[in-house]
C-alpha cells in the first residue's frame, strides 16, 4: 500500500484551510510542501511564512520538497516552519553529504531528488544516509505536467539499488501522478506517490485519495 502525499501547491490558496482539512480527514499520509526560489527551477511558488500555516494546520507528516539553491541558508528555517522532512536537490548541492547531515542534525528525515536527467547511479553512496529519494517525473517547477515514463526504468534502477543494500530508504514519485499510471508507478517500486492536480482538481478529492491509497 502506497503512501499517498497530496502537494499542496494544486490547492486552492484562498481556501488553504479547508484544503488541509480536507487533506487531514482523508486516507493521505503527508502533506508535500512545494519551495520554488525562480534560480533552480523557472517559478516561484511561496516560502517558509505560507509553510507554517500549512504546517499548523497539518495533522499529518509535513514533506518540504526544495526546489532552491543553496539549501543550506535555509533548511533550519523550514525545520522551524514544521518540516519533518526535507528534500533537496542533487543538482542543487555540491556538497550533498553536508547537506543531509544538517538536515539530520537538526532533526528531521532528509531527502534527495533528482531531476528527470539525472541517472539513479549518481545515489550509489548517498542511499545508506538518506530517508528518501524523490524522483522527479517531470522537469520541476510546475503543477499539471505529464508523467515522463522513461521515469519508470528509474523507480526499478533504484529500487534494485535500494534492495541490493538492504536499505529502508523510500522512493517518491513526484509529478503527473494519475490514477491511469500510480499502478505501474507502484508495480515499478515506488513507496510514497505525490499527487497535485490529481487530488486537488478532482470534483471529490478525499474519493481519489482513496482509490490511490487502495492500490
Ligand atoms: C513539481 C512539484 C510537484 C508538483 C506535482 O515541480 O515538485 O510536487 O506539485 O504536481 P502534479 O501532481 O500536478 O504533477
Ligand atoms: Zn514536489
Amino acid at each position: 500500500m502506497p503512501l499517498i502525499a497530496p502537494s499542496l501547491l494544486a490547492a486552492n490558496f484562498l481556501q488553504l484551510q479547508s484544503e488541509c482539512e480536507m487533506i487531514n480527514a482523508s486516507e493521505a499520509d503527508w502533506f508535500h510542501i512545494d519551495i520554488m526560489d525562480g534560480v533552480f527551477v523557472p517559478n516561484i511558488s511561496f516560502g517558509a511564512m505560507v509553510t507554517k500555516f500549512i504546517t499548523s494546520a497539518s495533522k499529518k507528516y509535513n514533506d518540504v520538497h526544495l526546489m532552491i539553491e543553496k539549501p543550506e541558508h535555509f533548511v533550519e528555517i523550514f525545520r522551524d516552519a514544521g518540516a519533518n522532512n526535507v528534500t533537496v536537490h542533487i543538482e542543487a548541492c555540491t556538497h550533498l553529504h553536508k547537506n543531509i547531515e544538517q538536515i539530520k542534525q537538526l532533526g528531521m528525515h532528509a531527502g534527495v531528488a533528482i531531476n528527470p536527467h539525472t541517472p539513479v547511479s549518481l545515489l550509489k553512496d548517498i542511499l545508506a544516509d538518506v530517508d528518501l529519494i524523490c524522483v522527479m517525473s517531470v522537469n520541476p517547477g510546475f503543477g499539471g505536467q505529464s508523467f515522463i515514463p522513461h521515469t519508470l526504468k528509474k523507480i526499478s534502477q533504484l529500487r534494485a539499488l535500494i534492495d541490493e543494500q538492504n536499505l529502508t530508504t523510500k522512493i517518491e514519485v513526484d509529478g503527473g501522478v494519475t490514477l491511469k499510471n500510480a499502478a505501474s508507478i507502484i508495480a515499478a517500486g515506488a513507496d510514497v506517490l505525490v499527487a497535485g492536480n490529481t487530488v486537488f482538481k478532482a470534483v471529490n478529492s478525499t474519493e481519489i485519495i482513496k482509490q490511490l491509497k487502495a492500490l
